[in-house]
């Protein structure tokens, strides 16, 4: 065991506005979206209590509030479920219910970026170092990518951020990173870049939505200037954190496949490849895909 402080809360920034996904994100939070049965948001705290995590911490928005709905208990749904002897369905809600005081919900009044909506946790979050798990991008592979980021915090100090390949042509619309060995699970990073500009990408490594991140964090998004997109940016505190702090950052390479639900062609992917997981689903499916690719 590890003499480090043990990573135990995580912070899930869901106040986008989900304006690619319109119109369906017009009355439902587009963390609320379902992948086979699950909603995204599930998907992702699934991830993160597979990985120990034992507070969840929540930065919503206005119309989010539903979302606050699905963590809690629904006295009347169980009840119901209780009198119809659907003991299957009740056992699987109570399952997923987060314990009494597991959970946390704070607000980002304006929508200022990652940077900012991280920032909103703070209090929250502590003194103490993190787990930050974007919603939008669901990780799947044979273990969670956030329990081997776990792993790697546990045999590495410092930050952790976990990485997969990105055509080139896709690179500048994610932050990028440049490590010292590009082909190690666990690399140090040498370079970080939000966005960068088209030709100009330290490598082809992106940053794929999990972070493991010291609290020191907090009090450099407190002084961060807007960045790419006139936002305040998660990744240039970063590089404060690791250039004027001195602080070590680790890319920790996930091999799983990563779809990014925040995409109409990533939504509908994830869809299909869970499904095909399912053994009362991917059967039926394939029959169903065949036929229309007929
Ligand atoms: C954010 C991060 C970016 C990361 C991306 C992953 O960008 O700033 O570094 O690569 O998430 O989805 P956003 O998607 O908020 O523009």
């Amino acid at each position: 065991m590890s003499s480090r402080p043990r990573i135990r809360k995580a912070v899930f920034p869901v106040a986008g506005l989900g304006t690619r996904f319109l119109p369906a994100t017009k009355a439902v939070p587009k963390e609320m979206l379902t992948v086979v049965d699950r909603p995204v948001i599930q998907h992702v705290v699934d991830e993160a209590r597979a990985a120990g995590i034992e507070h969840l911490v929540f930065v919503t928005g206005r119309g989010k509030a539903v979302i606050e709905d699905h963590f809690d208990i629904h006295f009347e749904l169980d009840r119901t479920l209780a009198d119809r002897k659907k003991d299957k369905e009740l056992a699987a809600l109570k399952a997923d219910l987060p314990a009494a005081g597991m959970t946390s919900f704070t607000r980002q009044q304006a929508p200022l970026g990652l940077g900012h909506a991280v920032w909103c946790a703070r209090d929250i979050v502590g003194n103490e170092p993190f787990a930050l798990l974007l919603p939008d991008m669901l990780h799947h592979g044979k273990k969670g990518c956030l329990a081997e980021m776990i792993e790697a915090y546990d045999a590495h100090a410092g930050n952790h951020i976990a990485v997969a390949p990105v055509p080139e042509e896709d690179a500048h619309q994610y932050g990028i990173v440049g490590v010292e060995d590009a082909k190690a699970k666990v690399s140090r990073i040498t370079k970080m870049v939000e966005k960068p500009a088209k030709g100009t990408a330290p490598s082809n490594l992106h940053i794929t939505g999990r972070y493991i991140l010291q609290p020191e964090i907090f009090t450099l998004l407190e002084t961060q200037e807007r960045g790419a997109g006139g936002e305040i940016q998660l990744t240039d505190s970063m590089i404060r954190l690791s250039k004027t702090a001195g602080q070590v950052f680790h890319a920790v390479r996930f091999d799983g496949a990563i779809y990014d639900t925040g995409s109409k062609l990533g939504f509908l992917t994830a869809n299909i490849a869970y499904a095909l997981e399912r053994g009362d689903l991917a059967g039926p499916l394939k029959a169903e895909i065949e036929k229309l690719l007929k």
